[in-house]
């Protein structure tokens, strides 16, 4: 029987959101032109590098990583997305897990960890980040984004800022509407975990949109342009 604790988070919002996020995400201005351009500037040369994608989702960006000469593994929880991943990234390997209760692979396994907006899905960033490093080699980066603790903070409108905790919205633009939750999280719950696990922080943005964005979305540019929507981290495994 299926322990329903352990389900992850925002399994049921990403089956109901699989078909139409994988169509629309590609060209969709928050991902295309606001997130996937400031995260994926963090990375390397990652040309030969076995890659872990976090979160792949559709394999828009396990893609983006195999065009890059990258060998990629990707895992999701969500069997709709897979199906999309491995349709779109025919190239890459697909496992299906929940990487919030650890990740079936030996250590020091990879080159790099990439993941594009699914961390804040998981609760506990101390085993996430303590798991990350255990699969990463040494001097090996993890390049991720997440929602932005200020962006986030505006957003949900919570009554305290220092508390992590489950909020959640109606997501319209992906087509029907799908309640999502969440995990919204202080600046100190991002980075201290990132820290603890051994990880030196090597490079932080903070997502600026793209002209694309503005001639795609004027209406919410000169927002987007003035308040942070998402964070990027690039950092370094120096413990192993
Ligand atoms: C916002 S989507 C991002 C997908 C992809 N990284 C992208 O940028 O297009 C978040 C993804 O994380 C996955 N996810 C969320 N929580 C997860 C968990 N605990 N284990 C595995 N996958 C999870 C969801 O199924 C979803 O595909």
């Amino acid at each position: 029987m299926t322990d329903e604790r352990k389900r992850p988070l925002a399994l049921s919002a990403y089956e109901q959101l699989a078909d139409d996020y994988a169509e629309r995400a590609p060209t969709k201005p928050f991902n295309a032109d606001l997130e996937r351009p400031t995260t994926q500037g963090l990375l390397p040369d990652v040309s030969g590098m076995d890659v872990l994608d976090v979160g792949c989702g559709p394999g828009i960006t396990t893609e983006y990583l195999l065009d890059e000469d990258a060998a990629v593994t990707g895992i999701d929880a969500s069997p709709s997305m897979l199906s999309h991943a491995r349709e779109h990234a025919p190239g890459a390997e697909f496992l299906r897990c929940d990487f919030g209760e650890g990740l079936p692979f030996e250590s020091n396994r990879f080159d790099l960890v990439y993941s594009s907006l699914a961390f804040d899905y998981v609760s506990d960033w101390d085993s996430l980040f303590s798991e990350l490093a255990r699969v990463l080699r040494a001097d090996a980066p993890l390049v991720f984004s997440c929602g932005h603790p200020i962006g986030d903070f505006l957003h949900f409108d919570p009554e305290n800022y220092f508390e992590t905790e489950i909020v959640s919205e109606v997501w319209t633009s992906f087509g029907d509407p799908v309640e999502v939750p969440t995990y919204r999280r202080p600046l100190s719950a991002i980075l201290n975990p990132l820290l603890g696990a051994g990880f030196h922080l090597d490079r932080i943005e903070e997502s600026r949109p793209t002209e694309a964005f503005r001639e795609k979305a004027p209406e919410t540019f000169e927002r987007v342009s003035r308040e942070p929507t998402f964070l990027s981290v690039r950092a370094v495994m120096t413990a192993n």
